[in-house]
Formats: C-alpha cells, structure tokens, sequence
C-alpha cells in the first residue's frame, strides 16, 4: 500500500478572476487530504471516502456507469469522491504506461469537500502521487501538478486554473497567472477560517460569472478589478504589511460579491469577522457556500465565528510550506 498526502489551501486573492488570466495568489494551509492506494489483481476500482462533512461512503466499479456507493449518499458528493479519483487514477495508468491497472483506494481529508478549501486539488494530486508511486514512478511535484491539472480540467468541463493544483502540489504561497506558477515569499499569517458547513458547485459558479462578464462590461471590469487588487496585495505581502493585505482582502470579498458568488452565510460570517476586529476578511474559492478567510492574530474573530449563526466551524489554520508528501512507502 503507498500512501500520499498533499494541504489545502484558501484563497488570499484572486479565485474566479484566475480563470480569465489575471493572476491569483492561494497559500497551502495544514489541512491535508490523505490517499492510500493498493493495486489489485483486475482493473476494477474501489473508493472509500470519508470527509470532515461527510460519514463516509464506498463505491467498487469498473467504470464510472456502474459506480453505487454502498450508502444512500448524495450524487455529488458521489461524482466528487469518485469523478477525480477517477481522473487521477487515469493520469496515473497514463503515466506508468499500465492502462489496466486497478486500484483499491481509500481517501481520509480534513478538508470539507467543495467548501473553497481545495480538497478536491488536494485529492487528486495526493490521489495521482500514490497511485503512481504504487506503480513504480516518482514524479516531480511540477509534474504532478500539471498531471493534476489537467485531471481537474477533464471533470470540471475544462473550466480550471491552475491554480489549486500547483497550490496543493507544492505547498505555501504561491502565484498563479495563466500558465505561469511559481513560488511567492510570504509573512506569517494569522490566517482564521469560517466554514458554514455547505458547499458550491464550482463549476456553476465559475458559468455565472462567465454569463455576467459576458453580459455587462462593468461585470469584466469588475474582473479587471480583481487583477489590479491581486497586483497590489502581492507588493503588499513582500513587504508584511498585514493591515494593508487584509484591507485588500475585504476589497477583494467586496468584488466577488458584486459577481454574485458569495451567499449570506459568506456575508455574514465576512462581517461577524470585520465586527471583531479582523484585519480583512474574505470567502475563499469557488464561492455559493463554504468558507471564509480571515486575518486576526487575536483570538477575537475565531470566537465570533464560533457564536455567529451558520458558522458549523471556525479554526485557526496555520501556512503550510510543504506540498505533496508520502506518507507511506
Ligand atoms: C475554485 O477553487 C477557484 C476558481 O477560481 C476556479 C479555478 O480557479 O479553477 C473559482
């Protein structure tokens, strides 16, 4: 059994404006996702999940047609668990050049699925990882990375950035702007996160924002906007300034609500922050439900959250410098 695990991540800057090439900057946080996996003797694949939000369910198949988790579980969280697993496992036989390989796998995340945490980057590059260490290959995180991307591109309808992938596959702060990914220097964060217990549906998501750009230029503009504030945060975290970058961050939350992608739990957990004190606050990833980020190094913010009505969690999460990481042999 080979056994990977690679960090979620939250949003400083950037997320939805990413997908239209202005640059976005998303920090690894120390809340992993674990992927074991066990070759078998057929092809078949058999997936148990379980999730920070979910019991847990397995599903045993040969194709995505006959996949039936073994509990009434919902058809989401069903295409979650198994549409990037399965895109992982099809990037790794792709690599060790064994097409018929099948796999025994089992997945344990800390992160809650489709909250704006990354989990399912997290899944699939921790996912792709062990399967292929399993076969024999080691490949280099860039490489991962770009595998995990496109993975991510075949189940999202080729609506994905780079973004969360290179994130989870390298760990810490990093910069992404098309193609372009690297590493970016940042201070220690005082990072706080909200999560109201739910979920959006990225995909969805990212078409209403595709709709809204196409239908009103102030809603390009809008985007545009995203860029320039992501330009300036990126000066304003190499120098430490956390007021400014958290000024920004609020600024940021201000845009993606004008796009429509926040929801009132997000609002009302962005100002239960800004009440206690937060520096800047702001949801993180794909939007419609899920979490918030939150700059606070007192404890003031974590505690509001926790009596703020429809906050289900709030944790401080600390940067993560390590990417993708084996856990096993
Ligand atoms: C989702 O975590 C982030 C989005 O920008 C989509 C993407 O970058 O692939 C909304």
């Amino acid at each position: 059994m080979t056994v990977s695990s690679a960090p979620g991540k939250v949003y400083l800057f950037g997320e939805h404006a990413v997908v239209y090439g202005e640059p976005a900057v998303p920090c690894a946080i120390e809340r992993r996702a674990t992927v074991s996996v066990e070759q078998r003797d057929d092809d078949r694949l058999r997936v148990h999940a379980e999730d920070l939000s979910l019991d847990g369910f397995t599903v045993e198949y040969s194709s995505d047609a006959d996949a039936t988790p073994d509990v009434d579980a919902s058809e989401s969280l069903v295409r979650a668990g198994v549409g990037y697993v399965d895109a992982a496992v099809s990037q790794a036989r792709e690599v060790a050049d064994a097409p018929d390989a099948g796999f025994d796998i089992t997945i344990e995340s800390a992160i809650p699925l489709g909250a704006g945490l990354g989990s399912s980057a997290a899944v699939t590059v921790a996912g792709i990882d062990a399967a292929t260490r399993e076969l024999g290959v080691e490949l280099p995180a860039t490489e991962l990375a770009d595998r995990a991307y496109r993975a991510e591109l075949a189940v999202q309808d080729g609506e994905a950035s780079r973004a969360d992938t290179f994130c989870s596959a390298t760990g810490g702060a990093v910069r992404v702007e098309g193609d372009d990914c690297r590493a970016i220097e940042a201070p220690d964060l005082p990072i706080v996160v909200g999560f109201d217990g739910g979920a959006g549906d990225t995909g969805e998501l990212v078409a209403g924002v595709r709709a809204l750009r196409e239908e009103y230029d102030f809603a390009a503009d809008t985007v545009e906007s995203i860029g320039d504030v992501v330009r300036r945060g990126e000066d304003v975290l190499a120098v430490g300034d956390l007021e400014e970058l958290g000024r920004l961050m609020s600024f940021n939350h201000g845009l993606l609500e004008a796009l429509g992608v926040s929801s009132r739990s997000l609002d009302n957990m962005v100002w239960a922050a800004r009440d206690a004190g937060a520096l800047g606050a702001k949801l993180t990833g794909a939007g419609g439900g899920g979490c918030i980020v939150a700059l606070d190094p007192t404890d003031e913010t974590k505690t509001a959250l926790q009596f703020t009505p429809g906050c289900e969690e709030a944790f401080r999460a600390e940067l993560d410098t390590e990417g993708v990481r084996a856990e096993g042999p």
